[in-house]
């Protein structure tokens, strides 16, 4: 199989990053992490980086000169997909535009509902029965692009922040290898 050049971002402990690095290990897994992006030099995920010895970057978007760097460094890897992992930033649109290739998020949450920050406790605080996570295109607007796929987990009466984090987390990491080898088929 050809595999595809991927650049995940990250801001903090990157365990999606780090499974996504476990997945393109396998032969007829669709892409292969070439690159990193942290928005912070703090973010703990950056081990992997090392770990697996794939190039990173610690950038702050915000500023045109290292957005422009960006757009270097992603064409002369040629990357055809960016994989947002916990990054928490928002991306500015310019860039989106300018990528003009694949971009894709994962939200701890059933969107539409719970975009942005504080999912779990939206939840909690709403008594929901079911939540999840997302995965989805990245479009100009916060947490909005189209769904690529959807897991579901049950809310209990017990559960906490941290309890309900675990749970989700779990389903993140199947859901984003699933969207990306279904982004490919
Ligand atoms: C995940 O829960 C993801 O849904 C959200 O940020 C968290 C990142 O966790 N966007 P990690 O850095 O991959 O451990």
């Amino acid at each position: 199989m050809v595999k595809r050049n991927a650049c995940i971002f990250i801001s903090g402990s990157g365990t999606n990053l780090k499974e996504l690095l476990k997945s393109s290990r396998e032969y007829n897994f669709p892409i292969n992490i070439n690159y990193i992006v942290s928005s912070t030099k703090k973010a703990k995920g950056l081990k992997f980086a090392k770990l697996y010895k794939i190039p990173f970057c610690i950038l702050n978007l915000n500023k045109i000169i290292s957005f422009e760097y960006l757009l270097k460094e992603l064409q002369k890897r040629n990357i055809s997909i960016i994989c947002l992992a916990g990054y928490m930033k928002i991306l500015n649109k310019k860039f989106i535009n300018k990528f003009n290739k694949i971009i894709i998020n994962i939200h701890p949450s059933l969107l539409p509902k719970y975009k942005g920050l504080g999912a779990f406790e939206k939840v909690l605080k709403n008594k929901e029965r079911l939540t999840g996570c997302t995965v989805h295109y990245v479009n100009n607007k916060l947490d909005s692009g189209k769904i690529i796929l959807q897991k579901k987990i049950c809310v209990e009466s017990n559960d906490s922040i941290q309890t309900l984090k675990a749970k989700v987390q779990t389903k993140e990491y199947r859901a984003y290898s699933e969207s990306i080898i279904s982004i490919y088929r």
